[in-house]
């Protein structure tokens, strides 16, 4: 492992994560009040970008069911928010053939989601030198 530039200071605001891909590595770069911080930038829960997500203190939130991953730390805070089973609801006005088929798919999609876990990711030293962010990848 050794250090490598990922970015400037000046490419991602307080407040705002970027992602960044380097030595074989996705990596979400958080700006955190001016601190930065390194994460792996795949959801441990479903891969999405967690870059994508929302940036709360030292929470990212991530984009797709909003699970929270600490940027300093790399731990899972928060589990998914998973709704699907009352998505059926929403074919409520639907013919019964199209609410019974719509209903039975989320439902079945609901069962397979709840039993995926959701894991840490991993987290990287990170230091400036100058304007530059470097990794330690
Ligand atoms: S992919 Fe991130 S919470 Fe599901």
């Amino acid at each position: 492992m050794s250090f490598v530039k990922v970015a400037k200071t000046g490419d991602i605001s307080p407040g705002t994560m970027k992602h960044v891909e380097i030595a074989g590595k996705e990596l979400c770069i958080a700006n955190v009040g001016g601190k930065f911080y390194a994460i792996g930038d795949r959801c441990g829960h479903e891969n999405a970008s967690l870059a994508r997500g929302k940036l709360e203190g030292t929470h990212v939130v991530c984009p797709m069911h909003a699970s929270k991953f600490d940027v300093t730390t790399g731990k899972k805070v928060a589990g998914p928010v998973l709704e699907l089973a009352g998505i059926a609801k929403k074919f409520s006005g639907c013919p019964e053939p199209v609410r019974k088929e719509m209903g039975a798919m989320f439902e079945g999609i609901a069962a397979a989601q709840s039993s995926i876990k959701t894991y840490d990711v991993p987290s990287y030293d990170v230091k400036t030198e100058g304007m530059d962010i470097l990794v330690n990848v």
